[in-house]
């Protein structure tokens, strides 16, 4: 093992990943007591949340240059610290954390790393955005049975588990997408109604098609998407907030709308925000339970097809979510 290696950092707020990172060199440390050595090997890309740091624009952290890019990511252990209990050298383990995701190697807490069959995409898929799709459904948007449930970026790197377990609690599901191969992959996840925004309106199918309403919208793209599943929701509806895709790096936009209160007071329908990093409490139920699904082979992880390999290609890999080419998780390997 080298004594050195490489990780991605934020150099200069620029506002946009490419210009302001760069990859350095660091010397790899040894792990300290309660602490283990990881070999990433795959890193999930959350090229907004990224795009967002390179512009400090993510309200819960404040970026000093240089700084620590990447958050989950999933390799194997390769050296234990002392005082370290239930892990060996090999063990495949994945962990969430700020800083820990654009680098080759990572020093981890022991205590906050799970422990998996093996390293791959698709389980690191699974841990940030599975979850992430788990917890907002079943404890932001108290998802039940028979209710109709509409998804916006639903072929996404966190739509398409929304859509599954969604389906799976048996209820009836809308999935939003901007192109016909992403609509196929979600016939096949079993979404009921699938909508290309590019060729259909939103509104009309809403109208025409489910006049009751919709019970619980998720939706991560904002802009019209948001202002139709406002328009649209059943009595007791729950909108959920879980990104703005569409304008995050936009000024606001003042829009010319009734007040929100009028459209959801004589419904008794609300809006609920979902910030995963708001909820840790639920983190470790609902990564024991995503894991026994894809493994009783319950939840299929789509990873993107398109080959992001070594740090050099992180900025790529930003660049082709950002333009919404990706249908699946993005992850980028190491
Ligand atoms: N709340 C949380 O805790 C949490 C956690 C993770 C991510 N997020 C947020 O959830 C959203 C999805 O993240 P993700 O990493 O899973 O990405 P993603 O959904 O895999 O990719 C973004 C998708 O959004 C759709 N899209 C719609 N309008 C777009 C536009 N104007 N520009 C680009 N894409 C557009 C595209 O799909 P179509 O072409 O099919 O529409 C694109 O594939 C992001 O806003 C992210 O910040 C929130």
């Amino acid at each position: 093992m080298a004594d050195t290696y490489r990780k991605v950092v934020i150099h200069r707020l620029t506002g946009e990943f490419r210009t302001a990172t760069s990859i350095v060199e660091t010397a790899r440390v040894a792990p300290g007591p309660g602490e283990v050595l990881v070999r990433n090997r795959y890193a999930g890309v959350n090229a907004i949340f990224d795009q967002n740091l390179c512009r400090n624009t993510i309200r819960y952290v404040d970026v000093v240059p240089p700084y620590d890019m990447g958050v989950e990511a999933i390799g194997e252990v390769v050296e234990v610290g002392a005082r370290v209990e239930g892990f060996s050298v090999g063990d495949a383990v994945t962990n969430v954390k700020l800083g820990a995701g654009y680098r080759e190697y990572q020093v981890a807490d022991a205590g906050k790393l799970i422990r998996v069959r093996e390293p791959t995409p698709e389980i690191l898929a699974l841990m940030a955005s599975g979850i992430s799709a788990m917890v907002a459904l079943e404890r932001i948007a108290d998802m039940k049975h028979g209710e109709t449930i509409a998804v916006s970026a639903a072929a996404g790197g966190l739509g398409h588990f929304v859509v599954q377990l969604a389906k799976r609690a048996g209820n009836h599901v809308i999935a939003l997408t901007g192109s016909d191969h992403k609509a196929d992959l979600l016939r096949e996840l079993g979404a009921d109604r699938v909508v290309n925004y590019r060729s259909e309106s939103l509104r009309e199918v809403l109208e025409r098609e489910y006049p009751r309403g919709i019970d619980i919208a998720y939706d991560s793209v904002g802009g019209e998407i948001f202002d139709a599943f406002l328009d649209h929701l059943a009595k007791y509806g729950r909108l959920i907030v879980s990104g703005h895709t569409s304008d995050f790096d936009k000024p606001i936009e003042d829009v010319p709308h009734p007040r929100a209160y009028h459209k959801l007071y004589w419904k008794s329908a609300s809006i609920r925000a979902f910030q995963n990093p708001a909820f840790p409490q639920y983190f470790d139920d609902a990564a024991h339970r995503i894991l026994d699904l894809y493994y009783r082979g319950e939840v299929r992880a789509l990873v993107d097809p398109t080959p992001f390999v070594g740090l050099e290609a992180a900025a790529d890999a930003v660049e082709y979510l950002l333009a919404g080419r990706n249908a699946g998780k993005v992850v980028l390997r190491l």
